[in-house]
């Protein structure tokens, strides 16, 4: 088990547990971190997780070497730089569980032992935040465990990407698409019992939220001849099998066939029905299931079963030869059979597969086949059908996982790229060209993607980019695929030319048109001693993976079509097959250039995957088998490249949190810049200037060797820490608890703060609402909160009458605060009173009554204080006061009197008593008029303070109205109103006053307004009084 077996090599200290859990890092079920670099201390055991930190990186002795240490401690995968090499295990490890799928979740690529998990997690996490489309490049030979990684990868996303019950089933159909494509398209071989007979891409599409929503399948060059013909050892495609040792009685019944795979002739050839390691009767039902999950409806179940009945009848069919040497068909309830499952006619089936259309001159002519052309029609047609089949299937798969809504236009994709590597035999077809010339194609992508993206990581890290020597395979594309010059193209030419083309001609042509390309050679131009090693019907081409010759001579042997038209029948079989394998190579090339489109848009990821042996054994190393496999997927080349610069590159962070102990300045922790704390660290470690590069984020040490003595050093750092360490890590512990402590708070308050944020947000929503649950919190906070602010604003004196604005749920309730709280503070301000103040207000109370709105100096008496008196005892002469007796003053003011005759201006004292008013001229007494016997008052509107007291004319006694003045108009009349008890008895005049001057007569006093004060006699025998004007009104 790979981490399981580090785990038992890495020294699980203490400290490094605690800095683990100080650092916040994920940690294992065991409590510790399988990092890269944990494991170097063991590289002599286990090897290098890297091969870029082999010492010797040119060595293909030392790659293999490391290969072999690590599958022996059953760690298959190990890493060039971020190429994942895989080597089949043939065992089931347990390093697929969900908790390892979960260890390799958002965890840096670089930071754990490699896994094919790191590398999908690693795309995932590259698509989701630099919204970059990803592929995965699976390659390998038959056997490698291709298509097990890309189910892997399928599942880890399936299993750790979000969820939603419309991602679970496109979840779901993701997943049961390979069981189907598997059953259609995979076949046991000599090589691999589950081998894919078809190369697939398969795009799985994200949503915003990293959710599959979606998916596409791109199948390439299904192996169709295997319809007809197996070899020894080998088997037809799954699904037949399935069906007759699976399929119900009826069903079997109904397709006229029979639990036997013995009695059809397509599944014979190979004399291997049954394989141990494959359960065909289980299979059947995970298929019938996973078609139903994809969608497909009883009907079409029903018409893919019925086709692939119909090839195994087809197969069944038999010919008999006419003395004339035509074919004929001795079996007829085969075509009885055919008729029914492929709704057709009997007859017309059996004409075709006896007879052959030919076109002469304009005119169709049929023309009947002999026994072997007959049989090559049959042939021909069951691949055809299958064929055919195939893709409906997969453009089937196709509809259902395609997106169905229009919001997920944008999606991010994922594609799996899932198809043969490079192969090389003893005879190697046409089928072996396509599929090395599709791999020489992946492999220039993987050069110039490799190369840019370590030319960009340079750049950006600022360090200078040393340029690298490589082999640039593009002439050997250009070689197979160049317009009018490449093979495909001279192999069309030579197909369509009229005359005798044959296989030599083909040689030829080839020959005279690239026999001095310096990738290709033939019998004919090569020197005797690779002439022994090649056949007269071969070419021979060097690959960058080596050199591989092609006899076109075994393409015939594997699929010879149906002659069917007169210009091609000229042509020898050979090249007729050719044509057919031509037509094969055109479309893959456009389809081939089609895919690299595709991937080119992607920024890739690779897989390499290495069979370990041809027994299918675990734990069996072939080293020259592996070798081989090592050479031909350009491993060393791969290595070469990535090793061109560095061999390690960090981050700053991770480099100084891990071996910031070996060095005193920089332990146990460094507080300035992190590029000075690693400047400091390998300055202190001895580095060399030619070892290592520091970029703006990274560390970069060009060699393995610089790295682990380094890491060495910290091993015997460890020790030496010894008890000290113990200590400090006690000291950590407690920290890291209080931390947690502390975090665990942060993290309890900002839920609870999301909590009321959603409460408050959805409270606002129902606020108009009733009152319910969803918006009880948020009305309670409005209450809380407009009384808390209400508290803060309430009004401090009676006369203010602010007050905040309530929410619409509390107008009422705030109307009858507001209330109450005014009653409260009146009550309050009463009870403060004194009763001198209370006199006065009283007095301001009868003032407002008589003059508020009505009188223009009024506003300005009110700030100021009525007082007892203006005229105290020594200023009243005391002859008056005696004659007053024991009458009580309550009130004296100086007055101006103006005569009745002539409106002369004389200074009076007005006295108030209990019972009357007194005019006073120092020491007499010059008027008295009782209360009860004063009519009236009568004032001005204006700012002036002349008034009239007005007497009943006739009271002998008086000698009329008075016509007084007063500076303090509004207090003096107050008191005269409230001693006489005359409050209702002022008038208030707005132009002029009329008064009685005595014996009948009558005066008048003009008011007018006027910049300033004047009382004086007018022309016209009034009394004008002028003035000014206080307020606007
Ligand atoms: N990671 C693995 N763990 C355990 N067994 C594996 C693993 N990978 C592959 N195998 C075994 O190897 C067999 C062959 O693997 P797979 O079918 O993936 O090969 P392939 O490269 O796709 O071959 P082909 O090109 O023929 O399709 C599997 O059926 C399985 O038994
Ligand atoms: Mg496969």
């Amino acid at each position: 088990m790979d981490l399981g077996n580090i785990c038992g090599l890495v020294r699980k200290t203490q400290a490094s547990i605690v800095e683990n859990r100080f650092l916040g890092k994920r940690i294992d079920d065991d409590g510790v971190r399988i990092t890269m670099e944990s494991a170097l201390t063991a590289r002599d055991r286990v090897g290098v997780q890297d091969f870029v930190l082999l010492e010797n990186h040119t060595s293909e002795a030392a790659f293999i070497e490391n290969l072999r240490k690590r599958f022996k401690e059953n760690l298959i995968y190990t890493y060039i730089g971020s190429v994942l090499v895989s080597v089949n295990p043939y065992k089931d490890l347990e390093i697929y569980t969900k908790n390892h799928m979960e260890r390799y979740r958002g965890i840096n690529f670089y930071e754990v032992s490699p896994h094919i998990y790191a590398v999908s997690d690693n795309s995932y996490r590259s698509m989701r935040t630099e919204r970059r489309d990803q592929c995965i490049l699976i390659s390998g030979e038959s056997g490698a465990g291709k298509t097990e990684a890309s189910k892997k990868i399928l599942q880890y996303y399936a299993v750790t990407c979000p969820a939603s019950d419309q991602v679970e089933t496109v979840k779901d159909r993701l997943l049961q698409s390979n069981p189907v494509l598997e059953a259609f398209g995979n076949a046991k071989t000599l090589r691999n019992d589950n081998s894919s007979r078809f190369g697939k891409y398969m795009d799985i599409q994200f949503d915003f939220k990293g959710a599959p929503v979606g998916g596409h399948i791109l199948n390439y060059l299904l192996e169709k001849s295997r319809v007809v013909h197996q070899n020894h050892g080998e088997r037809n495609f799954h699904i037949f099998y399935q069906l007759i040792e699976g399929g119900e009685e009826d069903l079997l019944r109904r397709l006229g066939l029979e639990r036997n795979p013995q009695q059809y002739q397509y599944l014979v050839k190979g004399n291997c029905p049954k394989v141990s390691s494959i359960n065909d009767r289980s299979d059947w039902k995970v298929v019938r299931k996973a078609l139903s999950v994809i969608g497909f409806s009883e009907d079409e179940v029903e018409e893919l079963l019925n086709i692939i009945a119909s090839v195994l009848h087809l197969g069944n069919i038999q010919y008999g030869g006419e003395d004339s040497g035509n074919a004929y068909i001795t079996t007829d309830t085969q075509i009885k059979y055919l008729a029914r499952l492929l709704g057709v006619d009997g007859l017309v089936l059996k004409e075709a597969l006896t007879h052959k259309k030919i076109i002469a001159k304009g005119e169709e002519l049929k023309s009947p086949l002999n026994l072997e052309q007959a049989s090559s029609a049959r042939d021909a047609l069951s691949k055809a059908v299958y064929g055919r089949t195939f893709t409906w299937l997969v453009n089937k798969i196709n509809v259902s996982l395609a997106y169905k809504d229009e919001t997920y236009k944008n999606a991010s994709v994922i594609g799996l790229l899932d198809i043969y590597g490079f192969e090389v035999f003893q005879h190697n077809s046409f089928e072996q060209f396509c599929i090395n010339y599709c791999n020489e194609k992946l492999q220039q992508l993987f050069i110039e993607l490799t190369l840019k993206s370590e030319q960009d990581e340079y750049e950006a890290e600022g360090i200078t980019w040393e340029p690298v020597q490589y082999f640039n395979n593009k002439i050997i594309c250009d070689l197979v695929e160049e317009k009018f010059k490449g093979i495909i193209s001279i192999l069309d030419e030579e197909c369509l030319r009229p005359g005798d083309a044959s296989d030599i001609t083909f040689l030829e042509k080839l020959e005279n048109t690239v026999g001095g390309h310096a990738h290709l050679t033939t019998h004919k131009l090569t020197d005797g001693k690779t002439r022994k090693v090649m056949g007269r019907e071969e070419f021979r081409l060097l690959h960058y993976a080596g050199e591989v010759n092609y006899n076109v001579n075994g393409v015939l042997a594997s699929s010879r079509p149906p002659c069917s038209s007169t210009s091609l029948a000229r042509c020898s079989l050979f090249l007729l097959s050719l044509c057919l394998c031509l037509q094969a190579a055109t479309q893959f090339k456009t389809s081939l250039a089609k895919l690299m489109e595709i991937l080119m848009s992607k920024e890739p990821s690779y897989v390499r995957c290495i069979k370990p042996n041809d027994a299918k054994q675990a734990g069996r190393f072939d080293e020259v088998l592996i070798r081989h496999q090592v050479k031909y997927l350009g491993l060393m080349e791969n290595l070469r490249v990535r090793r061109a610069g560095f061999a390690y590159r960090r981050h700053y962070e991770t480099f100084l949190q891990r071996y910031k102990s070996l060095c005193p300045e920089t332990w146990p922790s460094w507080q300035g810049k992190l590029a000075d704390g690693v400047s400091t660290l390998v300055k202190h470690l001895g580095y060399k200037p030619e070892e290592y590069k520091l970029g703006r984020s990274k560390i970069f040490i060009r060699f393995p060797k610089t790295l682990f003595a380094t890491e060495d050093a910290l091993e015997t750092r460890k020790h030496s820490l010894g008890e000290r360490e113990s200590h400090v890590s006690h000291a950590v512990v407690v920290q890291a608890w209080w931390k947690g402590i502390l975090a665990c708070r942060r993290a309890r308050r900002r839920r609870e703060a999301a909590n009321t944020i959603r409460r408050f947000i959805k409270g606002f929503i129902y606020r108009h609402n009733e009152r319910c649950p969803e918006n009880e919190y948020f009305l309670d906070y409005v209450r809380y909160s407009f009384l808390m602010k209400l508290r803060r604003n309430l009004p401090k004196t009676v006369l203010d009458k602010s007050w905040p604005t309530p929410p619409t749920a509390l107008i009422e309730a705030s109307e009858r605060l507001r209330k109450l709280y005014m009653q409260n503070m009146v009550w309050g301000y009463c009870k403060r009173i004194n009763p001198e103040w209370k006199h006065q207000l009283e007095q301001k109370m009868v003032a407002s009554e008589i003059f508020k709105n009505k009188k223009d100096n009024y506003p300005q008496s009110v700030p100021k204080l009525f007082v007892g008196t203006r005229l105290n005892g020594e200023e009243i002469n005391p002859k008056v006061l005696q004659s007053l007796g024991s009458e009580k003053m309550k009130y004296a003011v100086p007055v101006t009197k103006y005569d009745r005759k002539g409106y002369k201006a004389r200074p009076r004292q007005l006295l108030l008593t209990s019972n009357s008013a007194v005019i006073v001229e120092e020491a007499k007494l010059k008027q008295r008029i009782d209360y009860a016997a004063l009519k009236g008052i009568s004032v001005s509107s204006l700012s002036d303070g002349v008034f009239v007291l007005h007497v009943p004319t006739e009271d002998k006694k008086q000698k009329g109205d008075v016509v007084l003045q007063s500076d303090h108009i509004i207090e003096t009349l107050t008191k005269v109103a409230i001693c006489a008890d005359k409050v209702n008895s002022i008038n208030i005049n707005q132009g002029s006053i009329t008064f009685t001057m005595g014996q009948g007569r009558e005066g008048i006093i003009d008011f007018t307004s006027g910049s300033e004060l004047l009382v004086a006699k007018a022309k016209n025998g009034h009394l004008s009084v002028t003035a000014p004007r206080l307020n606007s009104r």
